[in-house]
């Protein structure tokens, strides 16, 4: 299933993966999709909150550190591939484990780096910038 949302501001894609985190189940893999300044980041906030994580200034890009872990409902895992070899082994630097954790979400950024990663995801959201504050959200469920 495709579901697409146009967003005029920061705030309405926040309110977007609002929505979207509302709606996960524990064990739930999110690969995304989009250029740098896409609202990835911006969007997995959003995510965030919707699985009652409190301080939404928690939420950051994990660009430097590979992996934050935040403690809502339903804890979340963060991960942003971006820095990452193309193709590197998961397993070997212990990223695996967080990324296949049944009592957890992961939301993968940069997740097309690394083409297993976005096989083995439950849902795929590409986003794309259409204006200077527009952006396309395109979820796909049901991707695997
Ligand atoms: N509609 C919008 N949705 C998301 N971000 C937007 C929007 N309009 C402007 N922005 C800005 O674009 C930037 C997106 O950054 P970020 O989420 O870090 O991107 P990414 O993680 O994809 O590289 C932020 O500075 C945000 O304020
Ligand atoms: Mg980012």
């Amino acid at each position: 299933m495709t579901k697409t949302w146009k967003t005029n501001s920061a705030e309405e894609t926040i309110q977007c993966g609002r929505d979207i985190g509302k709606a996960l189940r524990p064990g739930a893999r999110l690969g995304l999709v989009g250029d740098l300044g896409s609202g990835k980041t911006v969007l997995v906030k959003g995510i965030a909150l919707g699985l009652g994580v409190r301080d939404r200034n928690e939420v950051r890009s994990p660009t430097f550190v590979i992996l934050h872990v935040y403690d809502g409902k339903v804890p979340l895992h963060h991960v942003d591939l971006y820095r990452l070899e193309p193709n590197v082994d998961l397993t070997e630097i212990g990223l695996d484990d967080y990324l296949t954790d049944p009592e957890a979400i992961a939301v993968v950024e940069w997740a097309d780096r690394v083409p297993n990663i976005l096989a083995g995801s439950d849902v795929r959201i590409d986003l794309a910038i259409t204006g200077e504050t527009k952006r396309e959200i395109r979820m796909n469920t049901g991707a695997r």
